[in-house]
């Protein structure tokens, strides 16, 4: 006999459906807009000229010359796609380069660099986290740390947003929890704009034996006479054990990067799935080069 529950059922009559439906019939949806131009702090949307508030192009990097004379010798060099994964035919010299700038950039022994930042995220931590560890995670996190941690099935311990007592009470519960016990936090929150104390939290994970990851996906670029980001405003790069962060806010770009021990980063290249199966992104040199451009 066969089902009498059609799939497609709940995308009838859905809230969301029913406001986005609402919103184009009155003409004010904000979203899905289209952007005729260049990223600027004035942009041309819809034949109109706006203000721009949103974006992340916090260095004005997008329109560097350098920055894009680099991404028209890409493409010269490389053509518009690599068409395969970094593990068979998608790794190009660039990749190996950007890899040695990020590592030095953010003093860790290695980088490896994803097609997203989303990917980054999700592969690092489903690849680095098992079932029988617990992850502790701020309520403001970004979205891709918490699909990670999902696809990851370990327990995860969620504490109030910037609240550090209720981390330490999270930590205090997970070291009996019998497994590895990870912290994520983002140095900048992408929703809020705040900062994280990383200097605190990165002392609570050590009082309980707990390793520390730090999305610098805001941070970098902005935060820190080297522009490496939260953890280095904060002073503790050594006393943070992995680093993640984007192309697609300060440096111009996309894709995304997870930096840390060589070990780590060696296991995530042959064991995150979010690397391993979809294709690689063209890469850019000259990283070291586009943030000196901005002093
Ligand atoms: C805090 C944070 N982490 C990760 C990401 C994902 O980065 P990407 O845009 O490169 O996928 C974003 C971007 O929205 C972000 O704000």
């Amino acid at each position: 006999m066969p089902t009498a529950i059609d799939l497609f059922a709940k995308t009838r009559g859905h809230e969301r459906a029913e406001q986005l439906r609402a919103a184009r019939e009155q003409d004010v949806l904000p979203y899905f807009r289209a952007l005729e131009g260049p990223a600027g702090p004035v942009v041309t949307m819809e034949g109109a000229e706006r203000v721009m508030l949103g974006s992340n192009n916090y260095l004005g990097l997008t329109g560097d010359p350098r920055v894009k004379e680099a991404a028209r010798g890409a493409l010269d060099t490389y053509g518009t796609a690599l068409t395969g994964s970094r593990l068979l035919n998608g790794t190009i010299p660039p990749h190996l380069e950007l890899e040695r700038e990020i590592a030095e950039w953010m003093g860790t022994e290695q980088a490896l660099v994803f097609t997203t930042g989303y990917q980054a995220n999700v592969g690092a931590l489903s690849t680095l986290l098992a079932p029988e560890d617990t992850v502790v995670v701020d309520s403001g996190d970004h979205a891709s740390i918490l699909d990670g941690v999902a696809m990851s099935r370990a327990r995860v311990r969620p504490f109030r947003h910037n609240r550090l007592d209720k981390l330490e009470s999270m930590l205090e519960r997970s070291v009996t929890d019998g497994g590895g016990v990870l912290v994520v936090v983002d140095g900048v929150f992408s929703m809020e704009g705040d900062i994280c104390d990383v200097a605190s939290v990165s002392e609570l994970c050590e009082r309980h034996g707990a390793r520390l990851m730090v999305d610098e996906a805001h941070g970098a670029g902005v935060l820190g006479a080297r522009g490496a980001g939260a953890c280095e405003l904060f002073g503790v790069e050594d006393r943070v054990d992995l680093r993640m962060g984007t192309f697609s806010k300060s440096l111009a770009s996309c894709g995304g990067f997870i930096a840390g021990p060589a070990e780590v980063i060696d296991f995530m290249r042959i064991q995150a799935r979010s690397f391993l199966f979809t294709a690689a992104e063209r890469q850019r040199r000259g990283l070291a080069d586009a943030l000196a451009s901005k002093g």
